[in-house]
């Protein structure tokens, strides 16, 4: 455990945010103050989450005065890499390979006391929107550089520090919205055992899903990565799965910490994969016991590890829900290279 934030700006980044928490932090000004105002007025949804219309994205209620704070007060630093995700879309497995990738000199992947084997991935990397809105955000400045931070803010929201180019880098995952929609019930319904599916598909294919419509969350970090692929890497959780270790050498190499020969020689990059394989996260004690903290309104960790396949829509919905999905985002990514 770091003791104090001085000692932590000595240190090298990143570390694992939970480590830095000594509870001497000055708590910030309280978001709710300064933009509960601005988000009654919003357009308003009662669906299984509150949502507000903000800009063209339904934000959750909740986090929309933190998700405002960020994007107002958030002050990144030139080697920041910012992690950002539709929900549901393979957030914590990005956070965990970011991290193992990023910080694998401090903390080799294969060492039995690696914080990813104690810690949930999300007490490692912090959560923008839930940090703000929790008035913690004095943490962020002891986090040592670099800093790995994530959130699920819509690009066009972002800090504009951010997406102007402060130098700092965004990693975007998304995923088959089939397969989010399902893994979204089911992770919802951990905190609402009535929520039918119908509802959270039919939120979907309306656009007012959380952080929704989902198809321009992903349309406006899949153009900036186009135009800005230098400061803007997409993923695809399908991808990842499908060939883990290429995407941890291209995740490293776009965060500017490219395997070595010599780590490629010692298995350096299985290691990480291996570290962070679902099988592996899942059945580690801190993802099988306890939750998250004040985020995703305090969230069992087993909840984040469900199956982590894809295609598992197929055990929930008819194939003439599939197409319908298909369909209209078909429609939306029309002119991208996403199908
Ligand atoms: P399923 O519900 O389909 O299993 P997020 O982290 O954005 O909330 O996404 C959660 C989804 O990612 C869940 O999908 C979860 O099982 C999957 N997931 C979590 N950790 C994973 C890992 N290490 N490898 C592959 N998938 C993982």
């Amino acid at each position: 455990m770091l003791a104090s934030s001085s000692t932590c700006m000595a240190a090298t980044g990143p570390v694992p945010f939970k480590d830095i928490d000594n509870g001497a932090f000055p708590v910030a000004r309280d978001p709710e103050e300064e933009f509960g105002d601005l988000v009654v007025a919003l357009p308003r949804k009662e669906q299984f989450l509150v949502g507000r219309l903000y800009k063209g994205f339904w934000l959750p209620e909740y986090f929309a005065p933190g998700m405002l704070a960020f994007q107002r007060r958030f002050t990144p630093r030139p080697d920041d890499v910012v992690l950002t995700s539709y929900p549901k879309c393979g957030t914590t497995w990005l956070k965990a390979l970011a991290f193992a990738a990023m910080a694998r000199d401090a903390y080799p992947p294969a060492a039995a006391d690696h914080p990813l084997r104690r810690l949930n991935p999300h007490a490692c990397i912090p959560f923008m929107e839930d940090i703000f809105i929790e008035r913690r955000e004095a943490m962020l400045d002891g986090l040592p550089s670099p800093r790995l931070i994530n959130t699920h803010t819509p690009y066009s929201l972002l800090p504009e520090k951010v997406t102007t180019g402060g130098g700092c880098k965004v990693v975007y995952i998304c995923r088959d919205p089939k397969d989010m929609v399902v893994s979204l019930y089911h992770f919802i319904r951990r905190l609402q055992p009535d929520l039918s599916f119908v509802d959270t598909f039919e939120s979907v294919l309306d656009g007012t899903v959380p952080y929704g419509p989902m198809w321009d969350h992903i349309l406006g970090y899949w153009h900036a990565s186009v135009m800005h692929p230098d400061r803007v890497l997409f993923l695809k959780y399908e991808d990842l799965l499908q060939n883990t270790g290429e995407h941890v050498r291209k995740l490293a190499e776009f965060m500017g910490r490219p395997f070595s020969a010599a780590e490629e020689t010692e298995g350096t990059v299985a290691s990480v994969v291996e570290l962070c394989s679902f099988n592996k996260m899942k059945n580690f004690e801190a993802n099988k016991t306890g939750t998250t903290e004040g985020n995703y309104n305090s969230m069992a960790h087993d909840a984040f590890f469900r199956k982590g396949v894809t295609g598992d829509w197929v055990n929930h919905m008819s194939s003439e829900m599939a197409s319908r999905l298909d369909e209209i985002f078909h429609d939306k990514l029309r002119g991208t290279v996403l199908t």
